[in-house]
């Protein structure tokens, strides 16, 4: 399987970059990732290589997930995810900031290293040492036989297939969408009832179709890219689960477009960021029809009193926006699969209105192999 991914990896399918080509793909790769996993009768996953028995998955008490820029976003919704679905206090960090602030190595605390490549230096250092201080240590690794899978004591392949573009897309959504796996093998062997179980694989097996219908919009998106590309600046907004949306969508901006972009959680705009709102600093929120949507609302009208341009992603149309982006509704805890998609397009049509080279941006590599 590996062999055909690479043999394959050089094809571009009729794109004209790999990028375009792995926003595309996300919904063969969810189908995949979710492929054989699934158990209807218990309303749980099974996850052959994660090596945790039901009785040591009711043994932890805090989940500490590690991983570096995309890596990093993708386990910040893993870490709500597992928090919600498995109510068991967890966080997301850069790998690089953990390891070098000496942290206290607890016994009861899974940790979980996140990588595409699986080769990333900071992230393999990490895990490394967290394995000499005795840690209980799982990788959410796209590459099958990587540094850092072989090093995890167990964990979940992503199953994206080969991601070429420097910038990450279709790994960041599998990644999540293991996390959302993880979280609910992991809720059913504690408190997460049965109907909550089939809840969340009835919304997952929705994900593979709905990535379609966003992926359809793309026309859309690119005429609004091009109403967006002449910002100087762009600012990211999103609450609790939004926010890791936020980080990631700006992250791609950035890498791809070289449009400098800020993400901050939106109640934290008037604690300073407002100061920069003006009409050459548009700023995407990201509006999930949940119980934050009128605090959400809210901090649009804000930004409207500033002058500021609003383009949403939303479930609804929503009127304090310039432009929305309508994505389709799933489960609360699994909107921010789908809310990620539309900006990847977002920043990729912006890029190229802008004459980037897309797949391979300035100053970055594929893999960060090195310290
Ligand atoms: C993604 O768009 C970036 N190029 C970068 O942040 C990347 O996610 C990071 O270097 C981690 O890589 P990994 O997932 O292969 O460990």
């Amino acid at each position: 399987e590996t062999v055909e991914w690479e043999a394959a990896s050089y094809d571009m399918g009729g794109h004209d970059t790999y990028m375009h080509k792995e926003i595309s793909e996300q919904a063969d790769a969810v189908d995949r990732v979710l492929r054989g996993r699934i158990d209807e009768k218990f309303s749980t996953v099974h996850l052959g290589g994660l090596n945790l028995d039901a009785r040591e998955a009711r043994g932890i008490r805090r989940v500490k997930i590690l991983g570096c820029g995309t890596s990093y976003h993708a386990g910040l919704i893993g870490a709500s995810l597992i928090e919600g679905l498995a109510r068991i206090p967890a966080d997301s960090e850069p790998a690089s900031e953990f390891r070098y602030r000496n942290p206290v190595v607890d016994p009861d605390t899974l940790y979980i290293a996140v990588s595409q490549s699986g080769e990333t230096y900071d992230v393999l250092a990490a895990v490394q040492e967290l394995k000499r201080k005795g840690a209980r240590v799982l990788g959410v690794v796209n590459v099958v036989g990587s540094a850092i899978a072989r090093e995890a004591d167990g964990g979940v392949y992503v199953h994206a297939g080969p991601e070429v573009c420097v910038v990450s897309t279709k790994c960041f959504t599998n990644t999540v969408v293991a996390f959302a796996l993880l979280a609910l093998h992991l809720g059913r062997i504690r408190d997460l009832s049965v109907a909550d179980g089939k809840r969340i694989i009835e919304g997952l097996r929705k994900l593979p179709a709905q990535i379609q219908e966003i992926l359809e919009g793309e026309e859309d998106i690119k005429k609004l890219a091009a109403e967006y590309a002449d910002a100087k600046s762009m600012m990211f907004i999103g609450r609790v689960r939004g926010y890791p949306v936020a980080l990631e969508a700006s992250l791609k901006l950035k890498e791809i477009s070289y449009i400098h972009a800020e993400a901050y959680p939106a109640s934290e705009l008037k604690h300073g960021p407002l100061a920069l709102i003006e009409p050459a600093m548009p700023t995407v929120a990201i509006v999930p029809s949940d119980s934050l949507l009128e605090k959400n609302r809210a901090a649009m009208e804000e930004i409207k009193a500033r002058s500021g341009r609003i383009l949403a992603v939303a479930h609804q149309e929503q009127e304090k926006a310039d432009h929305t982006i309508i994505v389709p509704k799933n489960e609360d805890e699994l909107d921010p699969i789908l809310m990620g998609i539309p900006l990847q397009l977002l920043a990729y049509h912006t890029a190229l209105a802008l004459g980037r080279d897309i797949d391979k941006p300035r100053n970055l590599a594929k893999s960060v192999t090195v310290e």
